[in-house]
């Protein structure tokens, strides 16, 4: 089926048209277009994202997209329509929610008119799409997914370790209480001057430091639960600021460098116990801090030592993005699971 979908939870707002078949079985996904206008310089200025500015974004771009979309696919067919309901800032996924139903109406009776029925609106839930980005084409074949799998999904709202026994049976394990890891990155770059989003700053300027520089604190990385927290990491970085005044390049690039270490061993050690312990085959990295390139690699390193798969999307499609919202919408119209067409801020996995 082609499903055109669309992503405005946060951000970045995008637009997709993916071809998907396979079932629930071996499911394939073909990227026809796809497109993503991201809002970072408007945020920017703000040292964060403005719900209200990402809402009036989302409007201006999301009919430009639309434009876009319908100008490159000669004949634009979708059966269905997937798009993020949570969960995110709310004024901006309605207008994601808004602009599904606004097109159905408008274009879709006529565009699609092969069939009788009507192309069709799939609530989707945006934890779903990080879930299932490892999906989207890559170079491993799709037999290398074997289960039970453990993943991380790390983003800006979120950190969790989830346990899957099959694409859709899986249930968290734990998850952070307190601050996103994503959170964490944006709120320390925030204390070293570095613009927002943090994520990104922090890898660059860590490059330049030295990882054992500081020992900062791995908050709960001994502790027999697979939950997390950063709050505490954050804190400590805030004192180690303030006590060494004197803030030189090479001080900053070795906090940057010691608090990113520290923010991925805990991720790691808690990832590979779980993954131990649940004799997993396959661990699966997403979310936008997934794009980080150390973590990247040492989660790899670490599952090639215990001889696991490691499954992973290409760093286009970790950060928020309309081709996994497809995926996630494939996947929740094949289990027949439905969410309300309504934005929900806080939605869980
Ligand atoms: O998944 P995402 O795009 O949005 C949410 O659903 O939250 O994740 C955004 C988060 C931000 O906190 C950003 O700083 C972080 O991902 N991020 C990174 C990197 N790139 C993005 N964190 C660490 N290293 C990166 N290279
Ligand atoms: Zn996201």
């Amino acid at each position: 089926m082609n499903i055109l979908a669309i992503e405005t939870s946060c951000d970045e707002t995008s637009l997709a048209l993916i071809e998907a078949k396979g079932g629930l079985k071996a499911p394939k996904f073909n990227i026809k277009k796809h497109f993503i206008a991201s809002q970072i310089e408007i945020h920017r200025a703000w040292g964060g994202v403005v719900p209200n500015l990402a809402k009036r974004e989302h409007e201006k771009n999301l009919p430009l997209l639309f434009k876009k979309l319908e100008a490159k696919s000669y004949k634009l067919k979708a059966n269905a329509i997937a798009v993020t309901v949570g969960p995110g800032l709310e004024p901006a996924l309605w207008t994601g929610v808004n602009f599904a139903k606004e097109i159905k109406k408008k274009h879709f009776p006529k565009i699609y008119s092969e069939r009788s029925r009507t192309t069709k609106i799939i609530g989707t839930n945006h934890l779903h799409g990080h879930m299932y980005s490892f999906l989207l084409p890559k170079s491993y074949k799709l037999k290398a997914i074997s289960y039970p799998a453990v993943q991380l999904l790390v983003s800006g709202g979120h950190t969790i370790l989830i346990l899957m026994k099959s694409l859709t049976d899986y249930k968290k394990l734990g998850e952070t209480r307190d601050d996103a890891a994503g959170e964490a990155f944006d709120k320390v770059a925030r204390m070293l001057k570095l613009p927002y989003p943090g994520g990104p700053e922090i890898e660059t300027l860590a490059k330049k430091g030295n990882p054992d520089a500081i020992d900062f604190p791995r908050p709960m990385i001994r502790d027999k639960n697979y939950d997390f927290s950063f709050s505490g990491l954050k804190t400590s970085v805030l004192y180690y600021l303030k006590a060494n005044e004197a803030k030189s390049y090479k001080l900053k690039a070795n906090v940057a460098a010691s608090f990113q270490q520290a923010a991925i061993d805990v991720l790691i050690t808690k990832t590979m116990r779980a993954a131990q312990e649940h004799n997993a085959k396959s661990i699966i990295l997403s979310g936008g801090v997934a794009a980080n390139s150390n973590l990247q690699k040492l989660m790899k390193l670490q599952a090639k030592s215990y001889k696991l798969n490691f499954l992973s999307a290409n760093k286009k499609f970790q950060g928020d993005n309309a081709a996994m919202i497809a995926v996630a919408g494939y996947i929740t119209h094949l289990r027949k699971k439905k969410y309300a067409l309504k934005a929900k801020g806080s939605l869980s996995i």
